[in-house]
């Protein structure tokens, strides 16, 4: 048993491999948060734990009670009104206005396994992985409402999944203006916040900040997860690191508006809230109805910030992603967007595909602009049939010829949005999202179909489908390039209004459930202007995303070190592309290009029929190199060595190892060359400090804990480059370590 329920005590221990998880039922019928952290044994009570110390100037629970002090307790899911006075889990709004609530404890149900949520996109454990479910059941009995507190664990990688679902038993409408998807109090406030955000084109830069009094919070009302903030965090004590240190980590299954708080109050206790933003959100719950959360992940661990990603990141490809692609390794592909844009026909994009697979590549895909007339972006979204001036001779013929060079065919679609310019807007302008007597505010030439209709999925799905049968398609790249303005549902009441940013993207995972399980072989990459939608929600659909319109070799490492803190590499799109580079016309060598996109889903989004004689053959070299060491760029474990946000960030590394240790590749990266250095040391990670390995097939031996321990000199970085013209700066040196057998 890893759940241990005491029953007499009414605690519940929630034992992980290596983490313990504990709450009880307190004297109040609510439920108290005792402990998180380090695994420790199993009592049948945890007296000591449980704060209760009389304050003067604090409200009562009882006046029986008096020492049960709310805003001295570490609660479960705390209400609100009831003298707690920190940001409440959640709050329901009753028809006589009141927003008081007063749950208790009604029973537990302890289960085997972990079944999907109804209707919801949810993490599972279909291969049986020792996952336990435990529902703690409350009810507020003068509402006649229910709560289920359902935590998961997955023991092997330390991850407790929460939710929260409300069932209205009563007789009177009830309002869900916010719910929490989980809440965690820890006692003290001696944590740094850790945040991933940015802007297009830089997502997912590390900020890290110590806790302070008050509110700390990042979040989205967007419409989408965003470029800005992502709603992976990180509390990590001051001295965590990559490589030590205890360091909780937090995410949520969704793709929408959400809020990630973390409060310290008086006592310099911190309470972490994860889930839907409030803001922009009420449920009406009529009676007989639910609201369910989406999920939140939660993990532990005291040995640092990478076992933290590579347990998390385990447990993704695990019990998230789409079972049919977690383990399969992904195409390397040719896309045709910086290439070309939409300026192409048929020729042109068949002697890409020709040069593409001469060069090794296995996957053609073609970006936005083959569709309805289509030439620039202020037409034709929705109208999902071909742009017949490009394709003369037919699009599934098209599609065939791809197919018999012998590549995989991909197409990018946007299916959440419409332009004035369009068909569909024609046939539907009240699909178009806007605010009654409002006027639409354009984004990038095009507005946002309204996802909360059944018959705008109807329409996507078969839009969709007659493309996908006629091309036989193998991937789709799904895009969404702009936020949500304006947001309102012409066919929702004025009443559940604020229902819309939630029911948006429930329609947006009902046409990807629809798709995914009638067209179970394609693969889905998602993406959002480059890596505005990179979330949890996203993945469980889309095994791989676009994770950033910034090709730039230099910027995408900061990028891609970025993303790796709260995503595995298999998620992670990642293109060589020209130079200068498209967004900050960077020139960098093919070589650095390249040794960033390794550590990724790999692919070239450049003209390669332009490129010289050597240059192919160089992408031939690279095509081949990464598909020989594939499984371990796109599966290996994945280590942060040099962080880039650190220490002036002139040096960045990582490396990828295999489960068995036996090889790794690592790449260090250095941005402008200094004159007159001393040797660098370049030490390695996670290696078997017995084994012997080579190094870039060296004939000098190593030890696993010489490399980890003393270091590998590096003392051709300024050499390689004397007596040519190619730049010192933006260089890099990948390492690639085998076991000598
Ligand atoms: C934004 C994406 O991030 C790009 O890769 C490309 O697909 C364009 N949209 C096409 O409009």
């Amino acid at each position: 048993m890893t759940i241990r329920i005491e029953d007499q005590n009414l605690l519940f221990h929630l034992q992980t491999d290596h983490t313990s998880y504990i709450f009880r039922v307190m004297e109040n019928g609510e439920l108290g948060q005792l402990y998180y952290g380090k695994r420790v044994h199993a009592k049948p009570a945890y007296d000591n734990l449980a704060t209760k110390t009389w304050h003067n100037v604090a409200a009562l629970w009882r006046q029986e009670q008096h020492d049960l002090h709310p805003q001295l307790l570490k609660q479960e899911y705390a209400s609100l009104g009831k003298g707690d006075f920190r940001d409440p889990a959640y709050q329901v709004t009753q028809e006589n206005g009141s927003r008081i609530t007063e749950f208790k404890y009604q029973e537990y149900q302890l289960v085997d396994g972990k079944k999907h949520l109804k209707g919801q996109l949810s993490t599972f454990d279909d291969n049986g992985d020792d996952a336990q479910t435990l529902t703690i059941v409350l009810k507020d009995q003068l509402l006649g409402l229910v709560m289920n507190l359902k935590y998961t664990i997955f023991p092997h990688q330390d991850v407790i999944i929460r939710s929260t679902s409300f069932q209205n038993q009563g007789t009177e409408k009830l309002t869900v203006n916010s719910a929490a998807s989980a809440q965690l109090d820890l006692p003290d406030a001696d944590y740094d916040f850790i945040q991933f955000s940015g802007a297009w084109a830089r997502e997912r830069h590390l900020i890290r900040t110590h806790l302070r009094s008050g509110i700390q919070s990042v979040g989205s009302l967007r419409g989408t997860s965003s470029h800005q903030q992502n709603p992976f965090v990180m509390l990590a004590r001051p001295t965590a690191s990559d490589a030590t240190g205890s360091v909780y980590g937090f995410n949520l299954v969704y793709s929408g508006n959400f809020r990630d708080q973390v409060q310290v109050d008086q006592y310099d206790a911190s309470r972490i809230l994860v889930g839907i933003n409030p803001q922009e959100f009420a449920w009406n719950l009529k009676p007989g109805e639910t609201f369910q959360t989406p999920e939140a992940v939660l993990s532990y661990t005291d040995a640092g910030m990478n076992q933290l990603s590579q347990q998390m990141g385990a447990f993704y490809q695990e019990h998230l992603v789409n079972q049919r692609f977690a383990h399969e390794q992904r195409p390397t592909l040719i896309n045709n967007w910086e290439a070309t844009f939409m300026d192409f026909d048929e020729a042109k994009l068949l002697d890409f595909a020709k040069t593409a697979k001469k060069l090794g590549l296995e996957m053609f895909v073609l970006d936005d602009g083959w569709f309805g007339h289509r030439n620039n972006d202020d037409s034709s979204l929705g109208d999902w049939f071909v742009n017949e001036p490009k394709f003369p001779n037919g699009f599934g013929n098209f599609a065939n010829q791809i197919h018999d060079l012998g590549l995989k065919f991909g197409l990018w679609f946007e299916p959440e949005m419409i332009s004035i310019d369009s068909e569909l807007y024609k046939q539907h302008p009240d699909w178009l999202i806007n605010a009654p007597g409002r006027h639409a505010s354009p984004e990038r030439q095009q507005f946002v179909l309204d996802m909360t209709r059944p018959e705008v999925v109807d329409y996507l799905f078969s839009a969709m489908s007659k493309i996908i049968d006629m091309t036989k398609l193998d991937y789709i790249k799904w895009d969404m390039n702009r936020n949500i303005t304006e947001t309102s549902s012409g066919q929702l009441s004025s009443d559940d209004q604020l229902e819309m940013p939630h029911r948006y993207i429930l329609g947006v995972y009902q046409l990807y459930d629809r798709l995914v399980k009638t067209y179970p072989d394609v693969l889905f990459e998602s993406c959002s202007s480059g890596g505005g939608r990179f979330d949890l929600g996203m993945m469980y659909y889309a095994p791989q995303a676009w994770t950033s319109d910034d090709t730039d070799a230099v910027e995408r490492m900061m990028i891609q070190f970025g993303t790796s803190y709260g995503y595995p590499q298999m998620m992670m799109g990642a293109h060589v592309s020209a130079v200068p580079n498209d967004q900050v016309g960077r020139i960098t060598s093919l070589e650095t290009r390249s040794n960033v996109a390794y550590f990724g889903d790999f692919g070239y989004e450049l003209d390669i029929t332009k490129m010289s004689a050597e240059e192919q053959q160089q992408v031939k070299e690279q095509t081949a190199f990464y598909k020989a060491h594939r499984q371990l760029f796109q599966f290996g474990k994945f280590y942060r060595i040099d962080n880039p946000f650190e220490n002036g960030g002139n040096v960045m590394s990582w490396e990828v190892v295999s489960a068995d240790k036996q090889h790794a590749i690592a790449g260090r990266y250095q941005l402008l060359n200094r004159p007159n250095i001393g040797y660098i040391r370049f030490k390695v990670v996670g290696l078997d400090p017995d084994t012997k390995y080579i190094v870039n097939g060296s004939t000098e031996e190593f030890y696993g804990d010489e490399l980890m321990n003393a270091g590998l000199v590096l003392d051709d970085i300024l050499k390689a480059t004397h007596g040519t013209d190619r730049s010192a700066d933006f260089s890099s040196k990948l390492l690639v370590i085998d076991a000598i057998k």
